[in-house]
């Protein structure tokens, strides 16, 4: 499911990012690709994913 329509950014490629990379914050998020540089809709739903990938981590 794509999390950033404007970049095509999916759900997949935030775990990914979560889970293999670390990241656990928006702003690190958005050095990194991208992601919510255009409308901004999608940085609710990513924090929300980033939150979760960090819970399933504990
Ligand atoms: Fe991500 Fe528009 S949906 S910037």
């Amino acid at each position: 499911m794509y999390v950033c329509l404007c970049h095509g950014i999916s759900d997949k490629t935030l775990k990914k990012l979560a889970y293999e990379q670390g990241v656990d914050d928006i702003r690190e998020i958005r050095k990194l690709t991208p992601l919510g540089s255009q409308c901004g809709k999608c940085i609710r739903p990513a924090k929300e994913i980033l939150q979760e990938a960090a819970l399933n981590t504990l």
